[in-house]
This record gives C-alpha cells, structure tokens and sequence, in this order.
C-alpha cells in the first residue's frame, strides 16, 4: 500500500504553484454611465484571483487582512478582456502576500495594455478560524526574488501602519 504524503509546513513552494490566471469579459452590468469598467467589479475579481493564489499556495481556506494602496491609471472599456495574473510573492508566519498583475486586451484590434498591480495580504486559517501557518515561497526566476524581496520591505510598512491604527 502506498502511504499518503504528508507536506510540513517548512517545506517551500515554488512561486507556479499558486499561479492563477483568470481572463474577464467586461460587459455592460460592470460598467458604469460612461462605459467604464467599475473599479469595485476589478477589486473584487483581483481579490478572487489572489484569494485562489494564496489557497494554491497553503491549502487552506485565506481570508483578505488587507489590500495595499490601488490607483486606476486609466479606465477599461466595455467589451475589453480582462486578464487578471496572481501569485504568492512571499510567506511570512500564517500571512501571504500575493501580486496581481492586470491587463487588458482590446479583442478588435489585439492590443494589450498593463492597467495595474496591486498586493494583497492574506491569512490562512484553519479548522477553528484561527490564523496557522503556510509554507515558505521558493522563488526560482530573477523577476520571482525581486517579488520575494520587496514583499518583506512592503510588509514592514504595513506591519507600521497596522500598528498604528490599533493603537
Ligand atoms: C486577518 C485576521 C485573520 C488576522 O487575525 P489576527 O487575530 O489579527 O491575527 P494576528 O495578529 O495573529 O495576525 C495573523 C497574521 O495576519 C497578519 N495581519 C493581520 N492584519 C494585517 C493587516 N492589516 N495587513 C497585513 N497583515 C496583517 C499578521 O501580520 C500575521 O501575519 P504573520 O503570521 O505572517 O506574521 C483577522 O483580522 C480577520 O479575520 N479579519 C477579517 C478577514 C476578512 O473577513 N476578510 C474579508 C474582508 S471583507
């Protein structure tokens, strides 16, 4: 008989095995009176995205603790695809931040435009609801450590802010 293997928690991740990629056709119930995408429609698909990355990554149900600053550079029209890219950048304890990427494809003409990134934050938990911990991210492409990198620097800025408001 074969024994089912057993992952611990300190064996690593590859950033690929969270990858999501998730492609949207935006129509007109997303859209408001001037034909743009709704910034709260993209929200909620690149927290479907990075909510997916982070449950590739540990298994196990994520809740969203935060969002980092989201800027909309320019607006997304209706009838344009969507493609919405998200990993896991980095593990800390039992938190995740995961990278979306977007972009959008205009289907007449085949151009692609990047529209934005953002980072979420999310925590994995277990049974009883509370935060457990999630294995750490291997990454393996040039692009992957600078994701790996910066996470921690961005981190310790919302670990400040975070304190902050507590208090
Ligand atoms: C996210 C949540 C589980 C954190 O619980 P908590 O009791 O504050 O837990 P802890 O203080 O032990 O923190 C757990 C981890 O979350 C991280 N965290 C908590 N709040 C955070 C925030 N605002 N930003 C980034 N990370 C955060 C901590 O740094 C810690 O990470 P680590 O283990 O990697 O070091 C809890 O606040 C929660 O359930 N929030 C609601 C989640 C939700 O419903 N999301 C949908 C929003 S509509």
């Amino acid at each position: 008989m074969i024994k089912k293997s057993r992952r611990t928690v300190s064996q690593g991740k590859p950033v690929k095995s969270s990858q999501v990629e998730m492609t949207e056709l935006v129509l007109p119930n997303d859209t408001n009176q001037l034909g743009n995408l709704l910034g709260g429609k993209l929200m909620h698909w690149m927290d479907i995205a990075a909510a997916i990355a982070a449950q590739r990554h540990s298994n196990r149900i994520c809740v969203t603790a935060s969002v980092d600053q989201l800027s909309f550079h320019q607006p997304i029209k209706l009838g344009e695809v969507v493609i919405l890219r998200a990993s896991v950048n980095r593990a800390f304890g039992t938190s995740m931040e995961i990278g979306v990427r977007v972009q959008t494809e205009n289907q007449l003409t085949g151009a692609t435009k990047t529209a934005n990134t953002a980072y979420l934050t999310f925590v994995a938990i277990d049974k009883q609801g509370r935060p457990t911990r999630v294995p750490p991210v291997i990454p393996e492409t040039g692009e992957e450590r600078r994701w790996f990198e910066e996470a921690l620097k961005r981190r310790e800025r919302r670990l400040i802010l975070r304190t902050k408001k507590v208090k």
